[in-house]
C-alpha cells in the first residue's frame, strides 16, 4: 500500500544550493512528490516542529538552526515511504551515514545535517499536517 512521509531539505542544504540534488536523488530514488514548498520557519515554528526535543540539551542551537535559513518541505509517496525515506537520509550523524545516502553526501555535521524525514505513520501525518 503506498504511504506518505514528510520530508525537509534543512537551512544548511539551502545555503549550499544543495536542494537541486536532494530532489534529484529523491525522485531517482522511486518516491512521488505530492506537494512541495519553501519557508522560512519563525522561533515558534521551529519550536513547535520538534517541540518532541524540548527537554533534549540540543533543543535550542536546533531551533537556531533550523531559523537561519529557508526550509523546503516536501510531501512524499510510495509504498513503504516511511522507513524507505529515512534509509536514503542515512544516520543522523553524516559521518556515520552510509554511502550514497542524502546525509552522508550533502550533511556536514549531527546538527546540519541536510534533510529531515518522519519517524512513524503517527507523526507523518502530524508533520504532513503541519505544512500543508
Ligand atoms: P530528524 O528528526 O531531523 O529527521 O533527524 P533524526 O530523527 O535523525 O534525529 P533526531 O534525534 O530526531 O534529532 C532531530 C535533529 O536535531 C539535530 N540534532 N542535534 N547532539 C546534537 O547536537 C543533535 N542531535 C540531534 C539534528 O538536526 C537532528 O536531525
Ligand atoms: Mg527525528
Amino acid at each position: 500500500m503506498k504511504e506518505q512521509t514528510l520530508a525537509l531539505i534543512k537551512p544548511d542544504a539551502t545555503a549550499k544550493r544543495y536542494e537541486g540534488k536532494i530532489i534529484d536523488d529523491i525522485l531517482k530514488a522511486g518516491f512521488e512528490i505530492k506537494a512541495m514548498k519553501m519557508l522560512h520557519f519563525d522561533k515558534a515554528e521551529a519550536e513547535r516542529f520538534y517541540a518532541v526535543h524540548k527537554e533534549k540539551d540540543f533543543f535550542r542551537p536546533l531551533v537556531a538552526f533550523m531559523t537561519g535559513g529557508p526550509v523546503i518541505a516536501i510531501l512524499l509517496e510510495k509504498e513503504n515511504a516511511i522507513e524507505d525515506y529515512r534509509r536514503l537520509m542515512g544516520r543522523t550523524d553524516p559521518g556515520k551515514a552510509a554511502a550514497g545516502t542524502l546525509r552522508k553526501k550533502y550533511g556536514e555535521t549531527t546538527r546540519r545535517n541536510a534533510v529531515h524525514g518522519s519517524d512513524s505513520p503517527e507523526n507523518a501525518k502530524k508533520e504532513i499536517a503541519f505544512f500543508f
